[in-house]
Parts: structure tokens; sequence; C-alpha cells
């Protein structure tokens, strides 16, 4: 039962256990995920286990074969988007730390994915520029999830990697609220009003973004699909 005297934040978890007790089940998979994260002293900025299964059902129900993740950490994103994939899916997941990406590696791999997880190192502006001057894609379902300041650019490197229907997801835009404080010197709230200026004049997409709490606390996740 949910306490309504506690804190707000300790409700919202409590009610984020209730959802998952409820929908998601146990998942050794992704608590061996977990584990090897905090074993691996990854910092605990992996999505939460209903936002997990949210992008799975986003990406299930487009229909996604290709998806491209931007912020791998430690995979736990990246395990729930590909359970999403059929066996011939691939999805490319991008992580600036080597540290990062060999625990969230383990990860995939002990999950079962790892044939079509592919994890590759370095500056995501950088490597998805390459991307784009490859000609790789066009993905069907994107995640943009790392550093914050970056997000406009990752943006357009994914609507250029994309095809009219691509679905574009971006998280954490509402930052307890300070999204809407345009006096905010913070570089991850200067980064994400930069995304939403962009959103709001792009022509490639259409967009909106859904504020969420939960066991994440007050923020929320951008969602796009590309014209
Ligand atoms: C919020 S975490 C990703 C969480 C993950 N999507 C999940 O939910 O399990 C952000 C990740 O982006 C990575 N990152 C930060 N700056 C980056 C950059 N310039 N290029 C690529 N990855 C970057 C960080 O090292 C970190 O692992």
């Amino acid at each position: 039962m949910v306490d309504r005297t506690q804190p707000q934040d300790e409700r919202w978890t409590a009610v984020d256990a209730y959802i998952a007790g409820k929908l998601l089940g146990d998942d050794p998979a992704l608590d061996a995920a977990l584990a090897a994260n905090a074993a691996g002293g990854l910092p605990a900025i992996d999505v939460s286990a209903v936002q997990g299964k949210f992008l799975y059902l986003l990406a299930l129900a487009s229909g996604a074969r290709r998806i491209l993740e931007v912020g791998t950490l430690g995979g736990y994103s990246t395990i729930w988007l590909a359970r999403a994939l059929a066996d011939d899916g691939r999805l490319v997941t991008l992580e600036l730390e080597p540290r990062h990406a060999a625990v969230a590696r383990g990860n995939v791999d002990r999950a079962g994915l790892g044939d079509r997880i592919d994890i590759r190192v370095g500056r995501a502006a950088e490597t998805l520029a390459a991307m784009v001057a490859a000609g790789e894609g066009p993905f069907d379902l994107v995640f943009i999830d790392a550093d914050k300041p970056s997000n406009a650019v990752y943006l357009d490197h994914a609507i250029r990697l994309s095809r009219p229907g691509t679905v574009i997801v971006v998280d954490n835009v509402i930052r307890e609220g300070q999204v809407a404080d345009p006096a905010s010197n913070d570089p991850a709230v200067k980064g994400t009003r930069a995304l939403f200026d962009m959103l709001a004049t792009d022509d490639r997409l259409t967009a909106t973004a859904l504020q969420t709490v939960g066991a994440k606390k007050w923020d929320g996740f951008v969602m796009a699909v590309v014209r």
C-alpha cells in the first residue's frame, strides 16, 4: 500500500514497484546486468524497469528491425530494446567509456542478445557523423540517452540516419522541471532547451514530450516521428 504520509518521491518509487510487480515479473538477465553494473562501479543512471519495458513496447509496436541507441552505460536499456528485435534485427549502441562498453558487452552476451548488438566506443558525435558519411541506416527507432549538452547534435544525426516514420526518443528532458527555466546555467538544461528549440522549428519531424515520475524521480522524455 502507498502511504500518503511518505515523501512524494518515495510514493513514486513504491508505485513503480507495484507496476513492475504486476506487469514485469522476475527478470534474472536484467537483475544480473544491474549487479554487474554495480560491481563494475558504473553509476546507477540506467532507465528504470518500467521505462525499459516502455522502450521495449515502443520498439515492438513500431516493428523495429534496426535500432540505434546513443548512450549505452551497462546495456540495461540496450537489453530491453534488443528484446523487441526479430532474430535478424540489429541494434547499434554508442558509448564513450570503454569501461562501460566492456560491462555492457558482458551483460548483453549473458542476456543471449550479443549476436544482434554492436557496441561502438567513442564520442557519439564523431561515431554518428561517420555513420552518416558511410550511408548507414535507416534505423527504425533511435533512443538518445547520453551527455545532455549534445542532445541537439545527436538529434540532427539521428534524423539523417532515419526514414519517414522513424521513432526518436530522447530521455531526461524534464530534469525536475528545470527545462522550463530560461535562466538555468546547467549545461544539461541548456542542452535540453536547445533540443526543444530544434524540435519546435525543424520540419523534418513532429514531436511531443511527456513528464514522468517514478523511481527516477521527476523527469520525462521526448518522442518524435520523422516525417
Ligand atoms: C544515462 S547513461 C545511459 C543509460 C542507458 N541508456 C540505460 O538506460 O541503461 C549515459 C551514457 O552515455 C555515455 N556518454 C557520455 N558522453 C558521451 C559521448 N560524448 N559519447 C557517447 N557516450 C557518451 C556515458 O558514459 C554513459 O554511459
